[in-house]
């Protein structure tokens, strides 16, 4: 229709042309003149996009993901006129999302190599190699989607395949240095063996064509080394780290050579008793690694201690007996606060040693020590021999106080060579990586006093009654039990400490992945502060973590931390319904948490903020959204300040940044959650315009979607809208199909709630009609049918009981009594099974790996 008119050339031609295209977009390989048309009115939305740089920026992603059919081999060659004119409009707006443009470029060489023209794939390579070896380094950002991977790494070993069966040595080392760049993020995880094959051809084809990518090379050559030492493969890992060490690349990587190879060369010489005591360390801590845990855990533990005797002869094993109840000595009372006293304070002593360990240290092999140090902490954590971890956790970071964290407080600015690479960022990578451990490790000793992280210590019950009588005796104020409490308090403010560090060397080596596992590690181990509403506690931490992930880091992560931040700051502040008070009160906040509420707001806004101006590449999950859209509606509340809130379309607001409507969504129900609860009343939007936009619109999260559509069933039962009531909880039950593959409780759970919601109405609406009767009576069926499907025993008796008030009055005849037997059979069966269920315990996953723990979303509901 657009073009029927007279029309000005701007953004929206460009986007009519877009739409247009959309329209032609291939659904198989089939129709070649469709494709044609396809990529007629795509090029021309680039032409006129030249102007519009998003223009050309949506097209390119938006044509790649239309092309997909041609992407099999034989057919790629019809992509390459339309992708190369998208290169080359990408280049021309010089467009800032350089690992897109990368991307395309790969794909495009990978395109003429497909069709064999060979001068243009030599041509094209020479300007692609520049740009990404300048522009594309390396690729943390997609850390997060690991698999940040393994695909496209298989592909490329393909294109290897075939670009050395070309034999042009530029395509070569194009494809080389995109696929070290492709296997870089995954060298931090766990995954590291599944690109041992890609780069071993990596490193075999530069060495053949004899590459001058020197630099690539040796790192290449380093990492194998490394993978085949994990691996246990000895002679292979010292091969490579031999082979890097010839190509002498540069000053940068000779420590760092130096030092594994011999590492690696002693713990091949498993007999002779080297002299040095480092030497000795090393091969102790070869030796436990190889250990087998199961069978040799003694043993193990022997080799770790002897280890840390031979690295620190003096203090070692003061700090380690640190734990060791039997040194403590518990004076002369016999109380078992007394003996939590002594424990204490012989803790606090034998850690205080790991200090005088300084004295003795010679000057020079600082950095040696911080490697063996970090060894034996790592191997310790590996075999969970935990007290050898920490006390090697301590060593270790004596290093980082001295040599890093008091240097950058005094210098006040960044010891640190841009270089990534450098042994000093390597070393501060380590030390980061010992810092979780350590944190982590502390939590564990936390957890043997029965403690979690940041909760405090509670009085054995037994200390009352050893003072029968004298009913003011309060342990809080006796002396020991307070020595005792300040120890637990102090191990979760090291624990804390250790996280925030390694955070902030994230921040100093400009690695979004180390900031991140700070934030999701300090989220996890708080989740049960969080879901009580205590972020207060850990506010200046979030604080701190804010700042960094500001700097370096995702916008997903950026919004889970603004809205524990945020929340952190309100939540004590929201005033509580009194309960002997029965009727709806009014509140009015105190004004001296203004303050807190104002800093709430700027927080949410900014985090808002981030999440319309973040590129569109980056997808931040609803469920994210959500949350922090919930916090902002609800400060907005507390700060009395109304929401204007426009649900109109897009289109007529005319400007790209307005909400996404999945967010107007969001927000529309927050605002209703939000009233009638006797602080300020939101103007509420219109029900049934926020419905009928929540059911136009596509849900990527479909949960999310489920959770919106039970709570506006919910509203609209309340403002007693039977007709929306109806429509809502009808897709909703539908929505159970497309569901299959998910058997997610809190699912189950708004489906049992959206059912007897359903029901409920219905009653309400009989207007005498016994077939509406019976109708109700089955949506309570299937409510309790969901409910003992999740378990939830409180939500089966709550479906249970609306049932029986259905059914009561046909009751009396047996006809219809007979009908309501099936029925009830299956809300019993569902009582049972649901109380069966909630006596399950629900073991959590403990996580004691190194790296990288789940990302985990709390769902909240105020
Ligand atoms: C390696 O390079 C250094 C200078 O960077 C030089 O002094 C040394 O002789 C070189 N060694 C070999 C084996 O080429
Ligand atoms: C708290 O712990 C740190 C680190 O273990 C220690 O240096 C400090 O002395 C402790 N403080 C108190 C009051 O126990
Ligand atoms: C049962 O479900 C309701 C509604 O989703 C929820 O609030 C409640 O916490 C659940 N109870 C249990 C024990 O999980
Ligand atoms: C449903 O019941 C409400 C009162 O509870 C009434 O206002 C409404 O008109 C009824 N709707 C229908 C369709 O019967």
């Amino acid at each position: 229709m657009y073009f029927k008119g007279r029309f000005p050339v701007n953004q929206f031609l460009g986007r009519a042309y877009l739409c247009q295209g959309q329209l032609h977009a291939p659904h198989s390989t089939d129709n070649l003149e469709e494709f044609e048309k396809f990529v007629l009115f795509f090029m021309k939305a680039i032409l006129t996009g030249l102007t519009y740089f998003f223009l050309v920026y949506n097209a390119s992603v938006l044509y790649w993901q239309l092309v997909r059919p041609f992407l099999k081999p034989g057919f790629r060659h019809c992509l390459i006129p339309s992708l190369s004119q998208i290169v080359t409009a990408l280049n021309q707006i010089e467009e800032q999302d350089n690992e897109w443009r990368a991307e395309l470029m790969i794909n495009l060489l990978e395109c003429f190599l497909d069709a064999s023209k060979l001068e243009e794939a030599k041509e094209f390579s020479s300007t692609a190699a520049v740009f990404i070896k300048e522009n594309v380094p390396d690729k943390y950002s997609q850390i997060f989607s690991l698999m940040a991977q393994l695909k496209l790494i298989k592909n490329l070993e393909l294109t290897l395949k075939r670009a050395v069966q070309l034999g042009v040595p530029g395509v070569i080392q194009v494809v080389c240095a995109t696929q070290w760049n492709l296997c870089l993020p995954l060298l931090q995880h766990n995954l590291h063996q599944h690109v041992r094959k890609p780069l071993i051809s990596v490193a075999d084809v530069l060495e053949e064509i004899d590459s001058m990518l020197i630099l690539l090379r040796c790192q290449v050559h380093m990492e194998i080394a490394r993978i085949e030492e994990d691996g246990e493969r000895l002679e292979a890992a010292l091969e490579h780290l031999q082979k890097a060490m010839h190509l002498n690349s540069s000053e940068q990587y000779g420590e760092h050579l130096r030092l594994s190879f011999r590492r690696l060369h002693l713990s091949a010489m498993l007999y002779e008793s080297p002299e040095h005591r480092e030497d000795q360390a090393v091969m102790l801590i070869e030796q436990a690694k190889r250990g087998k845990q199961k069978d040799n855990a003694r043993k193990n533990r022997c080799l770790l201690i002897n280890a840390g005797l031979a690295l620190a002869p003096d203090t070692f094993q003061i700090v380690l007996d640190s734990e060791n109840e039997v040194k403590v000595f518990s004076g002369k009372s016999n109380s078992q606060i007394s003996y939590l006293c002594a424990k204490a304070q012989h803790h606090t002593k034998s850690v205080e040693k790991v200090d005088e360990h300084l004295k003795h240290l010679r000057n020079g092999n600082g950095r040696e020590r911080i490697m063996l140090w970090a060894d034996l902490a790592k191997a310790a954590c590996k075999q969970e021999v935990w007290d050898v971890c920490r006390a090697a956790c301590r060593f270790c970071l004596l290093y980082d106080d001295i040599f890093f964290r008091e240097a950058r407080k005094h210098k006040k600015k960044s010891l640190l060579p841009a270089k990534s690479f450098s042994f000093e960022a390597d070393l501060l990578r380590i030390l980061a990586e010992i810092r979780f451990i350590n944190a982590e490790a502390t939590v564990h000793l936390l957890g043997l006093q029965g403690i979690k992280l940041n909760d405090h210590a509670v009085p054995p019950e037994a200390t009352y009654q050893c003072h029968p009588g004298s009913v003011s005796y309060l342990p809080e104020s006796d002396p020991e039990w307070k020595t005792y409490s300040l120890w637990i308090d102090n191990l979760s403010w090291y624990a804390m400490e250790n996280f925030q560090r390694a955070a902030e060397i994230g921040e100093e080596l400009n690695e979004a992945w180390i900031v991140h596992n700070a934030v999701v590690y300090i989220l996890n181990y708080n989740r049960h502060l969080i879901s009580s509403g205590r972020q207060r506690d850990i506010i200046e931490y979030l604080q701190t973590l804010l700042g960094a992930i500001k700097t370096v880091g995702s916008t997903e992560i950026l919004l889970m931390l603004c809205n524990a931040l945020a929340r952190g700051l309100i939540i004590s502040w929201i005033p509580k319904p009194k309960p002997e008070k029965a009727n709806i009160q009014s509140f009015s906040v105190d004004p001296s948490g203004l303050p807190d509420i104002k800093a709430a707001l700027e927080i949410c806004e900014f985090a808002l903020n981030a999440m319309t101006g973040t590129i569109p590449k980056e997808k931040v999950s609803i469920a994210a959204q959500q949350q922090i859209i919930a916090t902002w509606v609800k400060a907005k509340q507390l700060n009395q300040q109304q929401i204007r809130h426009q649900l109109g379309t897009q289109e007529e607001e005319n400007n790209d940044e307005a909400q996404n409507p999945l967010a107007r969504i969001l927000v529309g129900l927050e605002i209703y959650s939000c009233n009638g609860l006797g602080l300020m009343d939101f103007t509420v939007p219109s029900l049934s315009q926020l419905v009928n936009l929540a059911l136009e619109c596509s849900w990527s999260d479909s949960l999310v979607e489920l959770q919106t559509l039970t709570r506006l069933t919910y509203f609209a039962y309340a403002s007693q809208d039977h007709k929306r009531v109806m429509t809502c909880s009808k897709r909703i039950l539908d929505s159970d199909k497309n569901f299959v593959h998910n058997r997610n409780i809190k699912k189950y759970e708004m489906l049992s709630t959206a059912a007897c919601i359903q029901g409920k109405s219905i009653m309400e609406n009989l207007s005498g009609r016994k077939d509406l009767r019976v109708a109700a009576s089955k949506t309570f069926v299937q409510s309790a049918r969901y409910a003992g499907e999740a378990g939830n025993y409180s939500l089966v008796m709550f479906a249970a009981r609306h049932f029986w008030n259905a059914c009561l009055p046909l009751l009396g005849s047996p006809h219809d009594r007979e009908q309501f037997k099936e029925p009830t059979k299956i809300i019993l069966k569902n009582i049972i099974k649901a109380e069966s269920k909630n006596k399950q315990v629900r073991i959590s996953n403990r996580y004691f790996g190194c790296f990288l723990p789940g990302m985990f979303f709390l769902l909240f509901i105020w």
